[in-house]
């Protein structure tokens, strides 16, 4: 018997069950906690998920799963400040040849960074980390890019204060 996996599905049901999983609720801090866990359970191969808050011209840890991490990253400095910095998500196959490269866990390989904004601008960004080289495919990205996106309808007012 052959048993059909379905990839083309994954993403849209990682949809659904974020978009359930946010419901209506805005507190951003909630909904970060809440979408880091479900990344990094649902998602295989993953020795990080979470995310970077945009504070005061640096990047500053936010909710996130697997080790203690880096607490704060200069904007334009490794691959969530160069995201964060220029607007664009980062598919990093090999983070040992990115230059200035941040090694906030040793046992990371490649690397997956997609800018967050709200109505105002950008508020931080999504950073996923693999233990193997060439984790994250463009297929990823595409995947990854609506569920940050219901991102922007959570409260992230106290960036701003
Ligand atoms: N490697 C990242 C730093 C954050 S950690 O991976 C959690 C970077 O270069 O920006």
């Amino acid at each position: 018997m052959t048993i059909i996996s379905d990839e083309s599905s994954f993403y849209p049901r990682l949809f659904k069950q974020a978009e359930n999983l946010l419901g209506t609720e805005l507190d951003a801090i909630a909904n970060m906690a809440n979408l880091s866990s479900l990344l990094f359970m649902e998602m295989e191969r993953l020795n990080w998920a979470g995310f970077y808050l945009a504070q005061d011209g640096q990047l500053v840890l936010g909710p996130f799963q697997g080790n203690p991490a880096c607490v704060r990253i200069e904007l334009g400095t490794g691959v969530c400040g160069t995201a964060a910095a220029s607007g664009n998500p980062q598919v990093i196959a090999n983070v040992h040849d990115f230059p200035g490269h941040i090694a906030c866990d040793a046992a990371s390989n490649s690397e997956l960074v997609i800018p967050l904004c709200d109505s105002q601008g950008l508020v931080g960004v999504l950073d996923l980390d693999s233990p193997d080289l060439g984790r994250f495919t463009e297929a990823d990205l595409q995947g990854l890019m609506p569920i940050t996106q219901l991102l922007s309808q959570s409260d992230f007012s106290f960036l701003r204060r």
